[in-house]
């Protein structure tokens, strides 16, 4: 089962993830990002550099999982990589206190 990413990506999109990833497997719109899990290798280097633990092994996840895969799946098909770790946005911080991080 691959890796996904959760709405806690949301108003932050810090890619610290993207800096580790050995597959290119991210995909981001200018709000978040999202993980092809049809190229990602479950390798999980990714999983504890989030700063807003938004990345889980979809075996993690209570519910709602496969939804969670799909919607990583259409919208990384939908996007371009990213490739290159940038500065989270400008909302960032406040999201990233509002989620207890
Ligand atoms: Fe999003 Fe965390 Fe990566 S906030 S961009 S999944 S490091």
């Amino acid at each position: 089962m691959p890796h996904v990413i959760t709405d806690n990506c949301q108003a932050c999109r810090y890619t610290e993830c993207v800096g580790v990833c050995p597959v290119d497997c991210f995909h981001g719109s200018a709000d978040r990002l999202y993980i092809d899990p049809d190229v990602c290798i479950d390798c999980a280097a990714c999983v504890p550099i989030c700063p807003v633990k938004a990345i889980s092994d979809s075996f993690d996840l209570e519910s709602g999982a496969e939804a969670l895969i799909e919607l990583n799946r259409r919208r990384a098909r939908e996007l371009p990589v990213v490739a290159d770790q940038c500065d989270p946005l400008p909302t960032a911080a406040d999201r990233r206190l509002a989620l207890g991080y």
